[in-house]
């Protein structure tokens, strides 16, 4: 085959295949997991295809935004489906369309150094990972090689692993990022022949993911009037939680539960009565097998909550209670809904705060008014009592590790 072959058919493969091409041409297999009809790399041209390439005597790789990549000879051994599996070397011609996060996939040796050390990101990290690192590592630089593949698939989970592997090092304060093509879920064998060919050094790979079985379950339980921004907080609360990347995280806020869960109940306080019990239900069995839910309906009647704090506490789960005190005006200042103003027209019966009560907590773990205060100033509150019941990592920890 020469190189100016312009009539070679082309086509497309899987993902998968693409990213062993590029770690084919990066340099990333050794050479005997080069393409060869028993090698880890098969390429296989489908029966469409095939009969064309012979005729042509190639046949071209495109990714796919039809970028020429590679070009094999047409040789290699019958598939019983009527494609051809290519056991010819490949003759490079072009580099593939820019991935996600593309500086990042640096070819082997790009990073050396004689004591390096390198984090094999399978999952995302989290904070117990990088005292563990830490610990392991001391001094000597680290590399975090993240696998990455399938690049090109649909949902790449590949990009949340790096952009995990990038917390990771502003958290500590270093360590350098190379992306792999390569699926974490490949062969045990493949995985080490490829790591193999980027680090020489200690591999330190990520004990597989627990999630706080060693952990008491938590109901974090907000409760507070319409408009006082239990939402918000709750939801910021929970992406904090999934960051720190240690536990499971369920969150039953008010509407998403009357949509679902209690779809059909009204504002009744038998109904509202029934909503929270439910809540409580399903928060009790999630902190049962020790993982933590975040509930925040208004919840208005203090012998409501206390039957939820009592289901949570017979399953073996902790239970604190946050009431988002912002006062009724500011509240109806907001009506980020417009439900006030309906309300006081009465146009909405039963609406609490207006025509039905709201009892204030008395046995709070903590009251936040978000009145003139940011998000992420009532959100640092939760998550320092969150720290200091031990249901968090403290970031405190992290820093006196590193
Ligand atoms: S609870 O009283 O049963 O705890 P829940 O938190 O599930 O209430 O639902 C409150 C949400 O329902 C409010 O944020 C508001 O959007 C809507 N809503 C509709 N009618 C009422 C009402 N009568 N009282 C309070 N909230 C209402």
């Amino acid at each position: 085959m020469t190189s100016a072959s312009p009539s070679l058919p082309q086509f497309c493969p899987a993902p998968d295949i693409l990213d062993d091409l590029e770690l084919l041409r990066v340099g990333a297999f050794a050479p005997q997991h080069d393409v060869r009809p028993d090698g880890a790399l098969e390429v296989h041209v489908p029966a469409e295809i095939a009969a064309t390439a012979r005729a042509a005597g190639g046949v071209e790789i495109v990714d796919p935004e039809g970028v020429p990549l590679v070009r094999f000879e047409a040789t290699g051994r019958d598939c019983e489906c009527g494609g051809l599996v290519l056991a010819s070397a490949p003759t490079w011609i072009g580099k593939p369309s820019p991935r996600t996060f593309e500086r990042f996939y640096l070819a082997p040796g790009s990073v050396s150094a004689p004591d390096l050390v390198a984090v094999v990101v399978d999952r995302p990290l989290s904070t117990e990972d990088l005292l563990e690192i830490a610990a392991t590592a001391g001094h000597r630089p680290l590399c975090f090689l993240v696998l990455a593949g399938p690049t090109l698939a649909a949902h790449a989970t590949g990009v949340a692993l790096i952009r995990s592997a990038l917390a990771a090092t502003a958290r500590m304060g270093r360590g350098d990022v190379i992306a792999i093509p390569l699926d974490r879920r490949t062969s045990r064998a493949k995985r080490e022949a490829v790591l193999a060919a980027y680090t020489s050094g200690e591999v330190i790979n990520l004990p597989p993911r627990h999630t706080g079985e060693h952990r008491h379950g938590l109901v974090l339980f907000f409760t507070g009037l319409s408009g006082s921004g239990k939402s918000t907080v709750a939801r910021s609360v929970r992406d904090a939680i999934v960051e720190d990347g240690a536990r499971s995280v369920t969150l039953l806020d008010g509407d998403l539960v009357r949509r679902h869960l209690s779809a059909g109940l009204g504002f009744s306080a038998a109904d509202r009565e029934t909503n929270i019990r439910r809540i409580g239900w399903v928060g009790a069995e999630i902190s049962r097998h020790g993982g933590v839910a975040i509930c925040s309906p208004i919840a208005p009647f203090a012998s409501t909550r206390d039957a939820v704090r009592d289901m949570v506490t017979e399953a073996g789960g902790d239970f604190l209670l946050i009431h988002i005190s912002t006062p009724l005006a500011e509240c109806e200042r907001r009506d980020r809904k417009g439900l006030y103003a309906k309300a006081r027209r009465g146009e909405i019966p039963e609406f609490t705060g207006i025509s039905s009560p709201y009892e204030d907590p008395t046995d709070a773990d903590l009251a936040i008014d978000t009145t003139g205060i940011s998000v992420e100033a009532a959100v640092e509150q939760v998550l320092d009592l969150l720290r200091s019941r031990g249901h968090l990592t403290s970031e405190e920890v992290l820093e006196w590790a590193i």
